[in-house]
């Protein structure tokens, strides 16, 4: 019973050790390839790779190619073809084809760098096959809806459509927002380990207790070879980088995450998981949709002379400030959440407020830092975020629901 869990976690450290192993091949490759990025925060300027995300994705899928027999293993060992579960079997195919689907257009972003419409619509269309699935195998659609709103809405409540909307929806955050809490060394790939632990050790608590176990299972065996070649890209992404994880890896990522959060029932909880994500998401609405200006890049800005990195501003005139925008900035400012700075620029045209990013306001309130420095400080702070997590979902869920799992 426990042979395809070892099967997989042999999988998992053989997909660690051939990444690193052959990530070092690649960089004169992309480079030739013209895939490659300047470090924005090192005084060098020499050619990174950039998109080596695509290794790590290459590498993880051929595992999961590898292993997909080893689950099924029982019925072919017993000859009781005619008892395969085909449902299991097209779950774990419909995964791995989101996540390839995810994969592939993450790689042509970073090739191509397409637009941010573009962002939006490219995991919503890789997420279909799964939502397919999920319709035929599963497909309820019903939720039990927690306790202070069944006043209102009652015990159940049938989403419907708007049920593989929220799945939509899901994809689309979970990628994008890995990719805008990014642009210091080890932040894009440390975030997503630490998540995808966080998920396992979820995933092994809820086996254990005897709950879904068929579905912790699939999620294990999904998140144990992606946490294999996300460390290796981890060790080579982190300060000082020699390779960039790319879009490529930011979409593959999030894809993984959605994918084993939709299949394994458990997305809320995964929710839960991107506490950081979600407030650097809800910070950054106001860039996002351009109701302040919003730079090409909003990563932390490097100070040659003190090798720490400081805050990074965008810089506009007054008027090009939309009246939302500029409410919305009042009110940051009220509760001290943005700096903002008037009459700047050579002839004092200009007002700034820095880039609305977590990295960004950390930095507002621990002052200049090293680039590796705040980066483990982020990491923490995603560690603290899942201690959050795991604390809402097992003592905090009984005062929204009846039964805790
Ligand atoms: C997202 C962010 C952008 C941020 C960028 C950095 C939003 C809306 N977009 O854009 O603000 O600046 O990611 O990844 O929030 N880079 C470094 N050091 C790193 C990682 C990246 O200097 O540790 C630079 C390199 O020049 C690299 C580039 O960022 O080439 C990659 O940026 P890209 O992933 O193309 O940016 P976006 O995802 O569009
Ligand atoms: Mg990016």
């Amino acid at each position: 019973m426990y042979l395809p869990l070892i099967v997989n976690v042999l999988l998992s450290v053989s997909g660690f050790l051939v990444t690193v192993a052959i990530i070092p091949s690649f960089y004169q490759i992309f480079i030739n390839a013209n895939m490659f990025g300047r470090d924005l925060n090192k005084t060098s300027k020499e050619k990174v790779p950039e998109a080596l995300g695509v290794i790590c994705g290459a590498v993880f899928l051929i595992i999961m190619f590898l292993f997909i027999p080893f689950p099924f293993m029982e019925v072919f060992l017993q000859e009781k073809l005619e008892e395969f579960p085909h449902h299991e079997f097209v779950k774990f195919i419909c995964a791995l084809l989101s996540i390839c689907c995810m994969i592939f257009l993450g790689f042509a972003d970073d090739a191509l760098n397409l637009k941010w419409r573009h962002k939006l619509l490219l995991p919503s269309m890789a997420s279909l096959p799964l939502l397919m699935v999920y319709l035929v195998n599963f497909g309820n659609t019903t939720i039990i809806v927690p306790k202070p709103f069944r006043f209102m809405l009652g015990m159940e409540l049938d989403l419907s459509i708007l049920y593989y909307v929220y799945m939509g929806m899901l994809a689309v955050f979970c990628t994008n927002a890995i990719n805008i809490l990014a642009g210091i060394n080890g932040i894009e790939a440390g975030q997503s380990l630490v998540i995808a632990l966080s998920i396992i050790t979820f995933n092994i608590v809820e086996y254990s207790r005897g709950y879904a176990q068929d579905d912790h299972l699939l999620s294990l065996y999904i998140m144990m070879p992606f946490v294999g070649v996300c460390a290796a890209l981890l060790y080579y992404n982190w300060y000082p980088s020699r390779v960039f994880v790319g879009d490529t890896f930011c979409y593959f990522a999030g894809m993984t995450f959605a994918v084993v959060g939709i299949l394994g029932h458990f997305s809320k909880t995964m929710l839960l998981f991107f506490i950081p994500q979600v407030i650097n998401f809800l910070y950054s609405i106001p860039q996002l949709f351009h109701l302040v200006p919003c730079p090409r890049h909003r990563l932390p800005k490097y100070n040659p002379q003190t090798d720490k990195l400081g805050m990074s501003y965008s810089r506009f005139k007054p008027s090009e400030l939309k009246p939302l925008g500029s409410l919305i900035l009042k009110i940051f400012h009220l509760f001290g959440l943005v700096e903002i700075n008037y009459d700047v620029g050579e002839d004092g045209q200009y007002m700034e407020c820095n880039n609305l990013t977590i990295i960004n306001f950390l930095i507002k309130v621990i002052g200049p830092t090293h680039e590796q420095t705040l980066t483990i400080y982020l990491l923490l702070i995603q560690v603290l975020g899942s201690c959050v997590a795991f604390f809402i979902r097992f003592q905090l869920a009984s005062m929204f629901y009846d039964v805790v799992h």
